[in-house]
């Protein structure tokens, strides 16, 4: 069994984050990890909260709160929110932790002592009226290649291009909004990329073609750009310092790394940060430092996350010269949109995650979102493909078939699952069929295909259905008691079949239905291809109770509700 270590892109901490920030990283990094654990692997799923760089520093001042504190606060919030989506983390970091201040001043001293730091003058902007450097957000302005007129001094959200504060056009300070800037020179450090260049080349050519398109293509755009040297530090209060004993100068003026150097060695940072807290059982340098090649690494992004994750933070860890473990495999996501236009959350536009779950429990967004995961293009999130999904799929064939099964059971044959006759024609077929659509979801799934996976799990919900229609016990107990107990056990053994095998995607309902038989929280019991084929894991006389109902049908007033709240259409 191979040690899987999973990572998704860390959430900035200015705010809480939107239904498309989710689908694209945590959640099915959530998903993936879950069904490895039950298949018996082990797994280190690790996230934490990005919480340097000028959006801490903004968001901290919008809220009139000390940057350190504001950062305490957000982290726990959207702590609370990702528990309340069951995204069960190894560890869920801090980008500020001491963990990663250390590991990141040694990756900056370590790349220095390699000749692939220099330190350079350059011209910042610089605002009078602030009197203060405005690094990255701190300009707004037009981009320059799309012309879209709120971008950002460090990326364009609209072309997501990276950018340089100087490169904007009309550029005006985020903080007061002054448009009297001049450019002034300041020394910084600058990691020489173009000198690792070739070897990140080399490095990308022997993975790419595992890569999804989507992640092997940003990669080679960014290459045949070329690799420019980058600033990787900042005028900034609030961020890893330069280390004083390499660059004491700087320090002194109080420069901290850029947040996109330190960000992903977060990465590192945050497995440190677990294993800290338990160091005779958690040994973080076994999943990162000299690793067989029993560890696989597997990161979950959207795509304006790409270029960051398979050519800068891999030409920053070749540069290191020590062995740190490289992503073997990255999975990129497109845009989830609302109605077709943006999610955003300097905008406030669409779904944000809190306000989800205000409105219903995890497994409904957790199965709607992966279901439709912008996985080869964008997808777009409208309430009536929401509400028409959850009817469907969720309270027709998943929720109905067990409180049907089960309370027809019950009526009819008592409180423990009934024996019947000798399985037939039905069964034989049925059990194909599962089989078949079983092994279907695993591959699925071993190749990280979302969508298909979860077109798989449904089209398993539908064989039961399928079956029932066909048996239709409540017509079979007149003529043939035998027969209808036979059906009964049968489809009982199918929903024992779904708590196990739906459990990555809806973790909550999962249990329920697991309880219902009174099984043992045990999850990591996978299915085999046999039970799968003979249905009759769960024996006769297992005592069961009717669970609640597993998902409630939206209504044509619960659909106009969320409307009016939300809007109904981007603007
Ligand atoms: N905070 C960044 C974003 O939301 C992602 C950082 S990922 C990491 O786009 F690699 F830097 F950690
Ligand atoms: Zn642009």
């Amino acid at each position: 069994m191979a040690r899987h270590l999973i990572t998704s892109a860390l959430p900035y901490i200015n705010g809480i984050k939107h239904l498309g920030n989710m689908v694209g990283s945590m959640l099915p990094a959530d998903v993936y990890s879950r069904y490895l654990r039950q298949r018996g692997h082990e797994v280190l799923y690790i996230c934490a909260t990005d919480e340097h760089g000028t959006p801490a520093e903004l968001a901290a001042k919008e809220q009139g709160l000390p940057v350190d504190e504001f950062c305490a606060q957000a982290h726990d919030a959207q702590k609370a929110v990702y528990d309340g989506f069951a995204l069960a983390f190894d560890y869920f970091g801090r980008s500020s932790s001491e963990q990663n201040v250390e590991i990141t001043q040694h990756f900056a001293r370590r790349l220095n002592e390699n000749g692939f730091i220099e330190e350079r003058a350059i011209r910042q902007v610089y605002s009078p009226t602030d009197g203060r450097f405005l690094p990255d957000r701190y300009v707004e302005g037009t981009c320059p290649h799309c012309g879209y007129d709120k971008a950002r001094g460090d990326q364009c959200e609209n072309c997501t291009r990276v950018l340089d504060p100087t490169d904007l056009i009309n550029p005006r300070s985020a903080i007061s909004g002054s448009t009297d800037l001049e450019v002034r020179e300041t020394k910084h450090l600058f990691l020489l990329q173009s000198k690792l260049q070739h070897e990140v080349e080399e490095w990308v050519a022997a993975h790419e073609e595992e890569w999804p398109q989507l992640a092997a293509s940003i990669a080679r755009k960014w290459l045949n750009e070329g690799l420019h040297d980058r600033a990787i530090t900042r005028d900034l209060d609030w961020g890893v310092p330069v280390p004083s004993d390499t660059w004491p100068e700087l320090a002194a003026e109080g420069k901290v790394f850029y947040v996109w150097f330190d960000a992903p060695i977060e990465y590192i940072g945050a497995t440190k940060e677990w294993s800290d807290l338990d160091p005779e059982n958690r040994d973080w340098k076994s999943w990162w430092y000299d690793v067989d090649s029993d560890v696989r690494y597997t990161e979950f992004m959207a795509k304006d996350n790409v270029p960051f994750h398979t050519v800068m933070f891999p030409a920053t860890e070749l540069g290191v010269r020590e062995p740190w473990k490289k992503v073997d495999y990255v999975k990129a996501f497109n845009w989830l949109t609302y109605y077709g236009g943006k999610f955003s959350t300097s905008q406030k536009r669409g779904v944000f995650t809190d306000q989800a779950l205000d409105i219903l429990p995890a497994d409904y967004w957790r199965y709607f979102l992966i279901a439709n995961a912008p996985e080869s293009d964008d997808s777009s999130f409208t309430w009536e493909h929401f509400t028409a999904t959850v009817n469907k799929d969720l309270a027709d064939t998943l929720g109905n078939f067990v409180n049907r099964v089960l309370s027809f059971s019950k009526k009819r044959f008592g409180e423990e699952v009934p024996a019947g006759g000798e399985p037939g024609e039905a069964e034989a077929k049925l059990g194909e069929e599962i089989a078949r659509l079983l092994a279907e979801y695993e591959s699925q799934m071993e190749a990280l295909q979302f969508r298909k996976a979860a077109a798989a799990l449904r089209a398993l919900w539908s064989a039961g259905n399928s079956y029932l229609e066909e048996k239709a016990p409540w017509l079979e107990i007149k003529t043939d008691k035998d027969g209808a107990a036979l059906t009964l056990r049968t489809a009982m053994n199918l929903i024992h079949l779904y708590a196990v095998v739906s459990e990555p995607f809806i973790p909550a309902t999962s249990a329920a239905m697991r309880q219902a038989f009174a099984l043992k929280d045990d999850t990591a019991t996978w299915i085999t291809a046999d039970e799968a084929r003979t249905l009759t894991a769960l024996t006769p006389g297992t005592p069961f109770t009717v669970p609640p109902v597993l998902f409630a049908k939206l209504t044509d007033e619960d659909l106009e509700t969320y409307k009016e709240r939300f809007g109904g259409s981007p603007e």
